[in-house]
Formats: C-alpha cells, structure tokens, sequence
C-alpha cells in the first residue's frame, strides 16, 4: 500500500478529509448493520435534536505505524466503554462496545495509505461520534441516531510542538457538580469556546479549571487531564467532574509498573501547585504535554518543562503505543 503524499512532520492538529468513513444508523429501537461510505457529509432537518438541543457525543483515539510497519490503536476498548457511558447519560443508545472496536479497525484499515509512517510525529487520529439526527421541537431526546467514525492524520496539538506551555487558572467553570464533566458530551466542549479564544487572545495556551463547587480544588483544562511532580511521586486530581482520560489512566499504570513511582490520585488544593516541580497535560491528542507555567491571578508558579521523570514517562508511553516498549497485556490492537 502506498502512503499519501503528505508532509507527515510538519502536520498540526487539524481535519483533513480522508478516503473512507464508518456509518451505522439506529431506528425503529435497532442499530443497522453499518459499514464504510467515502460520503463524507451529512444531510439532515433543521429540527435534528443535535442541531438544537445538542444531543452528541464523541471519543478521540489514535492509530500508529510501528518501528517495524505495523498499524496499531491504542485500548480502543477503553474508548468503547467510554463512549458507551456517554451516550448513556445523554439518552442516546449505546453502540456495542465490541462492534465499536470493529468499527475502528474497519476505518483504520480504509485510510491505512493515511497513517503517519513510523518516526514522523504524526498519527491517524480517529474521531467516533454519534448524535441524535431526527427533528425534535420539544426537549427530549431524538428516535434516531447516526454513529460514525472518521480519520484524519494529525501532528502536535499544541502550536509549536512540544514547547512548555503557559496555562492560566480559569476564572470561568467547565463542568457544574453533578453534570456532565465526566463524560464527552460536545456541550462540555461548547461552552468552553469563549474561554479559549479568550485565553489565546491573553497569550495563554489553556485554560486551567479549578472546581466550580469550591473552587479550591484543580481539575484539567478544557481537552487535557493534568500530572503533577514532586520528587519520585506523580500527582493527579481525582474528581467526579474531570474525564477519566484513557491517556492518564494509562500513565499511571507506567509511572507504578515501568518506571517505580507512587502515585497519588487525590483531590489537588489550588494553594498545592508551588510544590510541584514539573507539570504535564495528558489526552490522546496533549499526548503528554509539558506546562512551564501556571498563572494563577498574577503569581506566576513555574515547573521545568519537559523535566527528568515527564520525560521518562513521555518516552515510556509513545514508546508503548509504537511498539518500542514492551505493553501491558491488552494494550495494543494490532489491525492487520
Ligand atoms: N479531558 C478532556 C476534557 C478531554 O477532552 C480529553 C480528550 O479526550 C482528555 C481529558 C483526555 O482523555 P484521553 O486521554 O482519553 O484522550
Ligand atoms: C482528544 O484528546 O482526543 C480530545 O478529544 C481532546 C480534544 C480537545 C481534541
């Protein structure tokens, strides 16, 4: 198979219209058998529940070349059963988590001339979705839904590549109690738009959320879970309104087992961050990104950057996902 002529290293994080794409439509309480179309549009009423009431929700996951040619996802399981939390909490119909994972690999393996060769910074990232696409005028949710996956080939999420980041604490909320911070609903995503552009225009790259119950307690920023550093012992927030980040999850894993850290996932105090001493984003598309600063109303807390130990663990991870380091049982599906 012959790749795409792209220029694979210079890629930043954006929609590039790939060949194939994966569509399954629910209706009359049933999923259809679904399959790949080369469509890559959508028709549908302006009275759709999505268009109106936002009735939607999405995953991230990411397909690599290996050092030696292979084409690999990273737990798509993890991406299923998070997707099927989701659309629980949103009244939509869960797609099944093992037709999920066929559904990736099925779009995977369509786009195979688009996955970014081995060594090139850039990966196929896929972007499954579903959203309720009958009209509805009252408030409820839609009778039928359309699941689909897309892939598109992207390189570094952040703007200059791994460059330490400078984050400001946010004086706006993402996710209320006992709302929807914990699942990826395009709502969460919605509202943080003013924030960001905001944020960007003040020279910012993130914004940083603290609780909006207390206030006290740091969160993540609007599409990254953050870590922290402090001697061997990697910090995370534990919060029922921050999304359980397959990416963080999985650092943990290596921070204990690969690398011999402790590990503390623990609710996070504002007033704690002086005593970090390196700071990282992590998600599928932050990968780990490194923070240089956090600027909290003017008192400016600075970490090291891509330090020793968010070094190791950034090695340790892509090392994983590209086959270079030995993974977990189960970590890796291999789309032949
Ligand atoms: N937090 C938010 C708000 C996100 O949008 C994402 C991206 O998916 C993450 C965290 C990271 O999650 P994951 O590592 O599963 O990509
Ligand atoms: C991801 O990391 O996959 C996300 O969905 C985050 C988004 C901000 C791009």
């Amino acid at each position: 198979m012959e790749k795409k002529n792209i220029d694979w290293s210079n890629l930043g994080f954006g929609y590039m219209q790939t060949d194939m794409r994966y569509v399954s439509t629910f209706s009359d309480g049933a999923w259809d058998e679904g399959g790949l179309t080369d469509k890559a549009t959508i028709e549908m009423s302006e009275c759709a529940c999505v268009l109106q009431y936002a009735q939607t929700c999405f995953e991230g996951m990411k397909a690599y070349t290996t050092a030696d040619g292979k084409i690999v996802c990273f737990r798509p399981d993890l991406n299923a059963e998070r997707m099927a939390d989701s659309c629980r909490q949103m009244k939509m119909p869960v797609f099944p988590e093992e037709k999920f994972v066929e559904a990736v690999i099925e779009t995977v393996r369509a786009n195979a001339a688009w996955v970014p060769p081995y060594g090139s910074g850039a990966s196929l990232y896929l972007r499954p979705f579903m959203f309720g696409i009958d009209s509805v005028i009252g408030v409820k949710p839609a009778n039928v839904y359309q699941f689909r996956i897309f892939a598109t080939p992207v390189g570094p999420y952040f703007k200059g590549g791994i460059k330490p980041l400078t984050l400001r604490i946010s004086d706006l909320d993402r996710a209320a109690p006992r709302g929807t911070g914990h699942i990826k609903a395009g709502l969460n995503y919605a509202m943080s738009l003013y924030n960001i552009v905001d944020a960007h225009e003040q020279g910012y790259d993130e914004n940083l959320y603290v609780d909006s119950a207390t206030r006290t307690f740091i969160e993540e920023t609007g599409g990254a879970n953050i870590i922290f550093i402090k001697g061997n012992t990697l910090i995370t927030p534990k919060s029922d309104t921050i999304l359980p980040s397959i990416t963080r999850r999985s650092i943990v894993q290596v921070a204990k087992d690969y690398l011999g850290m402790e590990v503390e996932e623990r609710p996070v105090r504002l007033d704690e961050l002086g005593e970090f001493e390196e700071a990282g984003l992590c998600g599928t598309a932050a990968v780990i990104s490194p923070i240089g600063k956090i600027v909290d109303h003017g008192k400016e807390l600075t970490y090291a950057g891509m330090g020793e130990k968010i070094r190791k663990l950034y090695d340790t991870l892509t090392g994983i996902q590209m086959g270079s380091v030995k993974a977990p049982e189960g970590w890796i599906q291999v789309i032949e």
